[in-house]
């Protein structure tokens, strides 16, 4: 049959090009399969349980621009159940962001990602209802020579709009983010709220606001260099003891807890850290998770090491610390990790538990094994 096909040379002019066709279509399709694949063999049970066991959730950033993609979905689904909605709830995030206008807000970005969480039954902890970082906020707010009354205003006006719109969705706020860091100038920075509304008295009234606006949902004051004892945790913690006795409703603390390889605090004071917190009522919040190893000198093998103990460590202090609510980490690979745009310094962060092909690491072995542990 076939040579009687081949034979023919009409039959070949027109059988030669649809089977070349069919040859790229079939070659595309396994090339589809080899690059969508879940690639990944992951022990049982996964990550979620084990922490579920310590009384943790566990977190991780639910990026716009990769949930689409099947690892990346396939890894947060199956080992996480917080999803982090992080930068879309920032005031100006990208084109189309949420506050285009004084009187606009636009919850596109923000909406797809919580549809993604409640699908895949996970809670939902949105970064930040206020953030005093420049570039995260539109030019018409920055540009508008408003008054402190105004800006107020228009504060309450975002915090009442926001929370209410998720209500019952979103549990967990970052309410303030980095008042204190940003209040001390900490590398430099400065806290563009406290400059433009006489100070830190916005941050009570947030919390406030955010109470009103949705009296279940957990309300978190976020900061980062807070995992240890320094200045700035000091007064974070004198902060919240004053508040607290004013009656100001805040539930949690934030830890960012971006670590810096190079110096990776001390499990202990990271455990009696946490628990100062908690003796003050409030719940204890690991929010951004990650290690910049680009600073540590020496060799790639023996960073994936290091990285692993401070996995290890850090989840240690969590568990050991009995107030640690939940345990969140800023991405899944090391392919898009926010220190990718922070210029050469930190090229070769490599801060998270999979590699750019999203083979796990050291550093989510080693994490297992502490979450393993009792
Ligand atoms: C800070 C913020 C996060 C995120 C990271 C990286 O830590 O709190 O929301 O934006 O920076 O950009």
């Amino acid at each position: 049959m076939l040579s009687y096909f081949l034979g023919n040379p009409r039959r070949k002019k027109i059988l030669i090009p649809i089977g070349i066709i069919l040859l790229l279509c079939i070659g595309g399709a396994i090339a589809i399969t080899i690059r969508s694949k879940p690639l990944l063999f992951l022990p049982s049970p996964p990550l979620k349980d084990l922490a579920a066991q310590h009384g943790i959730e566990l977190g991780n950033f639910a990026i716009a621009t990769l949930i689409d993609e099947s690892s990346y979905n396939q890894i947060l689904t199956s080992q996480f159940n917080l999803a982090l909605i992080d930068n879309t709830p920032n005031w100006y995030f990208t084109d189309g962001g949420l506050r285009p206008g004084p009187t606009a807000y636009n919850f596109k970005q923000i909406d797809r990602i919580v549809a993604y969480a409640q699908a895949n039954h996970m809670t939902i902890q949105a970064h930040h209802l206020l953030w005093g970082e420049d570039k995260w906020l539109p030019n018409w707010l920055k540009n508008g020579n408003y008054t402190q009354a105004q800006l107020m205003d228009i504060m309450h006006d975002h915090i009442k709009t926001v929370v209410e719109q998720y209500r019952g969705k979103i549990s967990e706020w970052s309410v303030v983010n980095e008042a204190f860091t940003r209040g001390q100038h900490v590398n430099g920075l400065s806290d563009w709220w406290a400059d433009h509304v006489g100070g830190d008295a916005y941050i009570d009234q947030a919390f406030i606001w955010a109470r009103q606006a949705d009296p279940q949902a957990k309300l978190i004051l976020n900061d980062f260099a807070n995992d240890h004892y320094n200045p700035v945790s000091d007064a974070m913690y004198n902060y919240i003891k004053a508040a607290k006795a004013r009656g100001v409703p805040i539930d949690g603390i934030g830890m960012q807890m971006h670590i810096d390889g190079t110096h990776a605090p001390d499990k202990q004071e990271v455990i009696t850290n946490m628990q100062r917190f908690a003796a003050l009522g409030v719940g204890v919040y690991v929010t951004e998770f990650d290690v910049n190893m680009s600073a540590v000198p020496v060799s790639s093998a023996s960073k994936d090491q290091i990285e692993g103990s401070i996995y290890y460590n850090m989840a240690r202090a969590c568990i050991e610390s009995k107030v640690c609510h939940s345990f969140a980490e800023l991405g899944i690979t090391d392919k898009e990790t926010w220190y990718n745009y922070m210029g050469p310094s930190t090229a070769d962060a490599r801060p998270l538990m999979f590699d750019t092909t999203y083979q796990p690491k050291q550093a989510y072995y080693s994490f297992r094994t502490a979450l393993e542990q009792p």
